[in-house]
């Protein structure tokens, strides 16, 4: 098991938890809650890419590799969706709150957006035409949009 499975799971809890703590559910949230799940969703191939490279085990290397090649199709749109979802989370929560800079929520979150946002870009420039420089640049985007969100949900 991969340390980003754990942390993975311990970020999705955090979302959960905040949720569960909350009286109601309204739409914003709902639309913060399914952008978050998404993420997770592609999020986890980096768990899964990490554990193929570092297992002995020739049986699992062959499954989660078949498993991520059946993904690979919906990765795109998944993580296109994701910024979306977020963009209709950020416009409801601002018709609601403004742009009120006293309010963690409101700065951390624009951050994990513009990261989110640099992210897809990245992504859609990656598949268009891949190189190691790429895809380097891809996956600390993915890691710093981990920590962005995790700091979002925290506050
Ligand atoms: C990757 C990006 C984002 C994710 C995954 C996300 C996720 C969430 C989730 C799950 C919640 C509800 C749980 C909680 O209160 O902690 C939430 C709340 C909130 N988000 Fe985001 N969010 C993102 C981006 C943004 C952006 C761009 C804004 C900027 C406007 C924003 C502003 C807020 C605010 C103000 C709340 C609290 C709402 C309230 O108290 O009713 N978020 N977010
Ligand atoms: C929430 C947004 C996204 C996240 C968290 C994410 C995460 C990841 C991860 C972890 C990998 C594997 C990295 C590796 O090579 O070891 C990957 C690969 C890749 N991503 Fe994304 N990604 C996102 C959005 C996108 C989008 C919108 C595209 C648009 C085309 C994209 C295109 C690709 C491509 C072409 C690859 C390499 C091929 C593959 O292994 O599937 N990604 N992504």
């Amino acid at each position: 098991m991969n340390k980003w499975f754990f942390l993975n799971l311990l970020l999705l809890g955090t979302g959960i938890w905040q949720l569960a703590s909350r009286g109601s559910i309204s739409v914003h949230i709902l639309f913060g809650a399914l952008g978050l799940l998404f993420f997770l969703f592609n999020w986890t191939r980096h768990a899964v890419f990490t554990t193929i490279r570092n297992t002995e085990n020739r049986q699992t290397k062959i499954k989660l590799a078949t498993f991520s090649k059946k993904i690979v199709p919906f990765h795109r749109w998944i993580g296109t969706t994701a910024l979306l979802l977020i963009v209709i989370h950020a416009v409801l929560v601002i018709r609601l709150f403004g742009f009120n800079w006293h309010y963690p929520k409101i700065v951390s979150g624009l951050v994990a957006g513009m990261v989110l946002a640099a992210m897809v870009i990245s992504g859609w420039m990656r598949l268009i035409r891949s190189t190691a420089r790429k895809r380097m640049i891809h996956i600390w985007l993915g890691i710093s949009l981990f920590f962005a969100v995790a700091v979002h949900l925290v506050l």
